[in-house]
């Protein structure tokens, strides 16, 4: 059997059904930090990297096996401290949709994103693991209901999330967030290409997150400005977006990246990157998601892209992803 949804998948046999689910990584396109303090921001899905889970039956009394290769777990699910994130997200759901707490199941997890790159793999793992157990159970899932899952999870890699991370990836499309709103989706008027290159350096989210934190704390007038001139940009950024004004949209990702520097979330290596891909020809770039490490996202005429590639890894990058939106 399989079902008309592209992310959930059934395939049977008399003695192994299975059920498998994915979801994208996602990048920040503009706003981010500033969009924990209630500024908007837009994010985009990246479906050239995924995650996925899968569910198998195990033999009775068995019980739940969450196994995830990627991330070195193996742990079966009443063994798993509470603040596991995937262990979390599993309870959760099973106890939202009345299902047996220890099910005889395992749950196979893997990836293509990479881990703490900034494009949202746990975020990924988490919202795949919440639609294959939805659709396991014989229910489909919306996007408002994976996205609030995976929340949960999210609130335990990053402490204070704004909540976009688990949105766009729960909701697969590019969208204009507000904390606390529901998501507006997003068309752009003329195709947008990244390039989104892999500094090779972890992105410690939740120390970055801490630590703008920390710098509103201690000086809330100055960091208030630069958030509302990051959310300037963003704005700007939704106007050239929509009138497919690209040159436009490639200068308001240096000032978003000019700001994010200020915040103190840049970093040599992502400077490096950054400068590279503009001297190659490159409408803008910045870094997206936390910083520190992880991506930057450069905004590239098609013509451009392959002298963009090459330069990002002549730069370091340890790899480049090129897509279109
Ligand atoms: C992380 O992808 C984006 C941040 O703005 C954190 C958040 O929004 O929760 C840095």
């Amino acid at each position: 059997m399989s079902t008309a949804c592209p992310i959930t998948r059934h395939t049977s046999c008399s003695t192994h059904p299975m059920t498998t689910a994915s979801a994208p990584g996602k990048i920040i396109l503009v706003g981010e930090h500033a969009v924990v303090y209630g500024r908007p921001a837009i994010a985009v899905p990246v479906w050239q990297v995924t995650a996925s889970a899968a569910i198998t039956a195990r033999a009775p009394g068995a019980g739940c096996l969450l196994v995830a290769p990627d991330i070195g777990l193996r742990q079966p699910l009443v063994a798993a401290p509470a603040d596991e994130p995937l262990a979390l997200v599993t309870r959760l759901v099973l106890t939202a949709l009345g299902a047996p707490a220890n099910p005889d199941w395992q749950i196979e997890l893997r990836s293509t994103i990479p881990i703490a790159g900034g494009l949202g793999s746990g975020a990924a793992l988490s919202a795949a693991l919440v639609r294959a157990i939805f659709a396991h159970l014989g229910h489909a899932a919306s996007p408002e209901e994976v996205s609030q899952f995976v929340y949960e999870s999210e609130r335990l890699y990053h402490g204070a999330p704004s909540g976009i991370d688990n949105t766009v990836i729960a909701f697969g499309q590019p969208i204009w967030f507000v904390k606390g709103e529901p998501p507006t989706p997003f068309v752009a008027q003329r195709p947008l290409t990244l390039a989104i290159a892999d500094s090779g350096v972890p992105a410690p989210t939740k120390e970055t997150v801490g630590d703008v934190r920390r710098g509103w704390l201690a000086n809330p007038a100055q960091y208030e400005a630069w958030f509302d001139a990051i959310g300037a940009v963003v704005h700007a950024a939704r106007r050239a977006i929509e009138v497919g004004d690209l040159p436009a949209v490639g200068r308001l990702f240096d000032d978003n990246q000019a700001l994010l520097a200020r915040l103190g979330v840049s970093a040599p290596q992502l400077e490096q990157l950054i400068t590279a891909a503009r001297a190659a020809g490159a409408l803008g770039a910045k870094l997206s998601g936390g910083g520190r490490g992880g991506n930057i996202i450069a905004l590239v005429e098609p013509p451009a892209i392959e002298a963009v590639r090459a330069a990002l890894l002549a730069a370091g990058a340890r790899r480049v992803i090129v897509t279109t939106f």
